[in-house]
């Protein structure tokens, strides 16, 4: 957790409350299902930001720990968890590289658009692999870039303007390759785009003026193959996303 990491999404809780992309999405229902959670288990959700994937998890099973190294953000997950009443969550501070807690003492993790946040994912990886009991399953929601290098380069470009704590979006053999060399199996796999609008978006990261020119730059100077890839128009632009179903 750098201080940069900190200063950058303190701030952000209110926006990412009410984003949509966030608060909604087909992904959490897909993250749920592959999931599969029982009554019993114990569920850790990485990178929880303000619950929106903790709050889904939490109804079904027994504990739900949310872990983020973010103070603000986590204030921003108790309000949302009293707004739901939820009442079988708990919050831990602390950055998924390191996380204070046993082997074995979960049987689901979770993780949804924050491992590209991180600035060791392949660390956070083994850390989910020592904390989660055998058999457990690790369920890995985030955004992907394509096997193209150019393409890869632009989104990771984009990204990296837009909020200067991103790290990578890896292609889906990156995701995969980082799970498996952490000791897991990947078992299931489900692809989707979602639409972004880019002004929102960079307001909610509260991107600074001439970064946010130069994203724009970016979007309307994008060549030919690129604006086909990312289905980018005057409004917005698709971003990748790729759910991972992983077993200890
Ligand atoms: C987009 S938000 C997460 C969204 C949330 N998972 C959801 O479903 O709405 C990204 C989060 O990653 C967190 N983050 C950044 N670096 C991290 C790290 N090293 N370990 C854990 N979380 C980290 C940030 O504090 C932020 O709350």
């Amino acid at each position: 957790m750098t201080d940069e990491t900190r200063r950058q999404w303190s701030p952000l809780a209110q926006a990412y409350l009410e984003s949509p992309t966030h608060a909604r999405g087909e992904d959490l229902d897909t993250m749920l299902a592959f999931a599969d959670p029982i009554a019993h288990e114990i569920a850790l959700d990485l990178g929880c930001g303000v619950g929106h994937t903790l709050r889904r998890v939490a109804t079904r099973v027994r504990l739900a720990v949310g872990v983020d190294p973010t103070p603000g953000m986590l204030e921003g997950a108790r309000t949302l968890l009293a707004r739901e009443s939820v009442t079988n969550a708990v919050l831990v501070t602390s950055p998924a590289e390191a996380l204070p807690f046993l082997e074995s003492t979960f049987d689901i993790a979770t993780c949804r658009l924050a491992a590209h946040h991180f600035a060791d994912v392949a660390k956070a990886f083994r850390e989910v692999h020592r904390v989660l009991r055998p058999g457990g399953r690790f369920v890995l929601s985030d955004n992907y870039a394509p096997d193209d290098e150019a393409l890869d380069r632009f989104i990771n470009t984009l990204e990296g303007t837009r909020d200067r704590t991103h790290v990578r979006e890896h292609t889906i053999a990156g995701w995969r390759g980082l799970l498996e060399q952490s000791g897991f199996d990947v078992t299931d796999e489900s692809r989707g785009t979602v639409h972004i609008e880019t002004e929102p978006w960079l307001a909610r990261s509260r991107t600074p003026e001439a970064d946010a020119r130069r994203a724009r730059e970016m979007l309307r100077g994008a060549p030919k193959p690129t604006i086909d890839a990312f289905g980018i128009d005057e409004r917005g632009f698709d971003l990748l996303k790729v759910v991972l179903r992983a077993t200890r």
